[in-house]
């Protein structure tokens, strides 16, 4: 054990009660998930309970690890319940076996027993003394999936926890234990696939010099249900094949990346498919040949089809010649094709319309294309949101997009739903990766949560954050319920807390310029209007905001009637959202009876308040936990503070050049 960081959620600290839970199992180790599932057994058993596990076949068993076609027939009950699940679901049941109470996990197949592992593994960190079980339990989603935006070089863009794990100068012949750690923690939530690197990478990753490599590290993931899906530049053709051109409708090209898939699954049997990123910010795709995305997706779709593999398209499309609201482009871009894309493209939608940000609504795709499939991609790198340095517990952002209602087959079509599409088709979640080399993987000791909890929402997206954050928190640090309630109360509160000191009232966008961390409101001399912090808040002395109604550049109407009216009328916008979707005065009378400009002031001091408890309340956790991962997180707490007093005070002096007002009673003045 290097350090507690370093075993995210999975610590299996030494319990103060015995369970012999582990004594005996009965497991096949033949293949190799079941081994992965002994391993991690044996792992567990040795630090919680202190004692080496028993695998046998025979003899009485306190544990049987079986898929159902293996069960004994009077195990009807179970293999009912079990039967109902789909192919990645599994059954844990407290059964009478000669005579004993023993517990049994079945599933159609091993990976459904790893998944049931990892289950049982939780509810016994969470409560060691548990024997009675009755669990059964399904992904509501097929592609639950990490996308790394891994440079070849080691960079990892958008990366605040060190460099890239791949080490590809090492690969194929050297493995290593990070990759085993890192397939055991993806799998201990569910999730089943990574893109390796950058969505704006080169070719080279095509080449079959990189595709031994990747062979390798699919061979690695392999035993843990993950499949290894690439980034697929779509001037490969070119770049890398000898072709003039890359037109999804030439012939040569098409049989290019026929060639090319063939060639890929010879390495990677169960290779996943294609992420690609077309024509958006500068990156190839078919529009430079005049077609549009169905074009260039089926393409690939239709080479992958014989292998099952599938093209993740993604939607994130900003075009370097339009400049009017960036928040309609994709919609206008992929709408009019709904229905047209092959059945293994999966188009890969951001949740916000812009980028990322604290805040953002919905996005509008969602629901707008009912004949085609939609997957969600979140961001769990937090890019917008103070990088690593900041602790935000982002399932509740995931959460506040998911409970959406789109209204776009009424009442109730919430983006969850959406992204559940019909059963037995194809869906997904991806999230891009917060993984680097640092110890604890993901800078923050906090941010590790977050792609916790990315994977347990991409298993089920009908999960609440609060549930989340406590699991997460009795597995990392603590089960004591004073411990857990105190800090997962701060964790829900986070997010929202980043919302109020960078970007309340529904205000975007206002990012310094190129790494996006801490303000830039003011940024005004970029080559492209929409590049500019100004063009999002667009204040002046009249007021703030940005007009998407039907004044402004009506991007509400992208969204139901329903919806449309409910952000555009003033009477019913919610507040969070007043500024994306309205332009509004300084002194305009909001619903506490005091004006914009004031409240602007309050939230922004809210924000910095909130940080302020947050140091307060992590300063009484101490007794609970070890005291270097305490340590750690109180001086990033310190950062945080810092910088939301710095984000209140530029972005308020700012403002108040327009708005000529003094600030609020309620706010400290800038120092
Ligand atoms: C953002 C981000 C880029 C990234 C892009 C994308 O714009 O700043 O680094 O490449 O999103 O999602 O493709």
């Amino acid at each position: 054990q290097i350090t507690k960081d370093y075993d995210l959620w999975l610590q299996y600290q030494k319990s103060s009660v015995a369970n012999d839970i582990f004594k005996n199992i009965a497991l096949n180790t033949k293949d190799e998930t079941n081994k992965a599932i002994q391993d991690e057994l044996k792992t567990a058993s040795e630090r919680m309970f202190q004692y080496s596990p028993t695998f046998s076949n025979s003899g009485n068993a306190t544990l049987i690890i079986k898929k159902f076609s293996e069960l004994e027939p009077t195990q009807k009950n179970i293999i009912n319940k079990a039967n109902a699940l789909n192919d990645e679901g599994f059954a844990i049941e407290t059964i009478q076996n000669k005579g004993k109470k023993t517990v049994l996990i079945t599933a159609k197949n091993s990976l459904g027993l790893l998944y049931g592992t990892f289950r049982l593994l939780r509810e016994l960190q969470i409560d060691p003394s548990k024997k009675h079980f009755s669990i059964a339990d399904e992904p509501k989603l097929k592609v639950r999936m990490l996308n790394h935006w891994d440079n070849l070089d080691g960079t990892v863009e958008r990366g605040y926890a060190g460099s890239s794990i791949w080490n590809w100068q090492k690969l194929p012949d050297f493995i290593d234990k990070k990759y085993i750690d890192y397939a055991r923690a993806n799998a201990s939530v569910g999730i089943n696939g990574v893109a390796l690197i950058n969505v704006n990478s080169n070719a080279l990753i095509l080449t079959p010099q990189y595709l031994e490599k990747v062979s390798a590290l699919a061979k690695a993931f392999r035993p843990y249900g993950i499949k290894v899906y690439l980034t697929a530049r779509f001037s490969a053709p070119i770049e890398i094949g000898g072709l003039k051109t890359a037109d999804p409708l030439n012939q040569e090209v098409q049989q290019w990346w026929n060639n090319k898939v063939n060639e890929i699954y010879k390495f990677i049997p169960d290779f996943g498919g294609f992420l690609v990123k077309a024509n958006s910010e500068g990156q190839p795709g078919p529009q430079n040949y005049g077609r549009n995305h169905v074009d260039g997706a089926n393409m690939m779709a239709k080479a992958l089809q014989p292998h099952h593999g599938i093209v993740l398209w993604r939607a994130f499309v900003y075009s370097e010649t339009d400049s009017s609201d960036r928040a309609k482009q994709a919609y206008s871009e992929f709408v009019p094709y709904d229905g047209k894309f092959e059945d293994n493209v999966l188009v890969q939608v951001k949740n916000g319309a812009i980028d990322f940000q604290p805040r953002e609504p919905f996005h509008p795709m969602f629901g707008a294309m009912p004949k085609s499939k939609l997957m969600m991609e979140y961001q769990i790198t937090q890019e917008y949101l103070g990088f690593s340095s900041h602790l935000v517990f982002l399932p509740k952002l995931y959460e506040e997009v998911l409970e959406s209602d789109t209204y776009k087959q009424g009442k109730g079509s919430t983006v969850a739903k959406i992204i559940e599409g019909k059963p037995n088709e194809l869906s997904g979640m991806a999230g891009v990766a917060n993984i680097g080399s640092d110890l604890n993987w993901t800078g923050h000791p906090f941010a590790q949560a977050n792609w916790y909890g990315f994977g347990r929402l991409a298993w089920n997206p009908e999960l609440s954050s609060e549930k989340i954050a406590e699991e997460w928190l009795q597995q990392t640090f603590s089960k004591d319920s004073n411990f857990v309630k105190t800090i997962s109360k701060i964790m829900l509160q986070s997010r929202e807390s980043v919302v109020k000191y960078m970007t309340p009232l529904g205000l975007h966008h206002i990012m310094a310029t190129n790494h996006h961390y801490g303000p830039g409101p003011w940024v005004n001399d970029l080559a492209r209007p929409e590049w500019n912090p100004v063009y999002y808040h667009k204040a002046d002395k009249n007021g703030i905001g940005f007009d998407r109604t039907a004044t402004g550049s009506n991007a509400l109407a992208q969204y139901s009637p329903e919806i449309a009216q409910y952000y555009g009328d003033l009477k019913t916008c919610p507040e969070e959202y007043l500024l994306w979707f309205h332009h509004l005065p300084w002194d305009y009378k909001m619903k506490n009876g005091k004006i914009l400009w004031d409240n602007l002031g309050i939230k922004y001091q809210e924000g910095v308040n909130e940080v302020k408890n947050m140091i307060t309340t992590w300063e009484s956790a101490k007794p609970y936990i070890d005291a270097e991962r305490h340590q750690e997180v109180a001086q990033l707490l310190t950062i945080q503070l810092k910088e939301a007093i710095w984000w209140k005070d530029a972005c308020m002096t700012y403002f108040q050049t327009f708005s000529n007002l003094p600030f609020p009673k309620e706010m400290e003045t800038p120092k």
